[in-house]
């Protein structure tokens, strides 16, 4: 099993200590910094916008992981590879034409995601699995953190990874949503690679060991 890439959300993280947080991730084994976009419309819950990108990119050493929880996300995603972003993934049920709004992130020169909620079957992505950087597949329903881990989750991972090498891609499986120490290694062992961690990590007593202990939970 390959060592899974750590993407803590920063939607946990103490904001009135932005810039020491974003240091402790620079300094830590963290491979990307996950950034959670809500517009209060495709998710009930508001988080923050461009501006607050912008100041995380003044001081991140790491590759900027954009989730946007938006509607029409279209119209935003220029502004948020201005504003420094590597990859940005857009809502599977957000995007009447995702093969579209896939192209035009990738023409920006960034990593195309889509997300995906728990509700909805992977195979949808079957005809699109070619276009498709990383799947960002969620673990909880998208708007907040803190949220309990759903366990069907294990078997879209499963479902999805054989989509994947069926096609013969090399799109990464991100889970995002609950995902701490006792089901990362089902994760991985089911086929994920890269973790993404909110709560776990920031609430913990020692953020940097915590994503430690993922990076090396096999
Ligand atoms: C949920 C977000 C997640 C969230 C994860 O809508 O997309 O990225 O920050 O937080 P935890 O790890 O606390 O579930
Ligand atoms: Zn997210």
């Amino acid at each position: 099993m390959n060592k899974p890439l750590i993407a803590p959300s920063v939607l946990a993280c103490d904001f009135a200590n932005l810039q020491s947080e974003i240091e402790m991730l620079n300094e830590s084994e963290a491979d990307w910094i996950h950034i959670d976009i809500m517009d209060g419309v495709f998710v009930p819950n508001l988080s923050f916008g461009i501006p607050v990108v912008q100041a995380i990119k003044r001081h991140a050493k790491k590759p900027m992981d954009v989730h946007l929880m938006i509607q029409n996300p279209e119209n935003y995603v220029e502004a948020f590879k201005e504003a420094g972003a590597k990859s940005i993934s857009v809502h599977y049920e957000a995007c009447n034409h995702l093969h579209r709004n896939l192209q035009q992130i990738k023409s920006l020169g960034c990593k195309a995601g889509v997300a995906i909620n728990p509700h909805v079957n992977v195979q949808v992505l079957k005809d699109i699995i070619t276009d498709i950087d990383v799947v960002c597949l969620m673990s909880v329903n998208p708007g907040f953190g803190g949220q309990k881990f759903i366990p069907n989750t294990y078997r879209k991972i499963e479902q999805l990874k054989e989509i994947i090498t069926d096609s013969g891609t090399s799109t990464l499986i991100e889970v995002d949503g609950g995902v701490t120490k006792s089901n990362a290694k089902r994760l991985l062992k089911a086929g994920a690679d890269v973790l993404v961690a909110g709560s776990f990590v920031f609430s913990s007593s020692s953020p940097k060991d915590t994503i430690s202990s993922l990076k090396h939970v096999v």
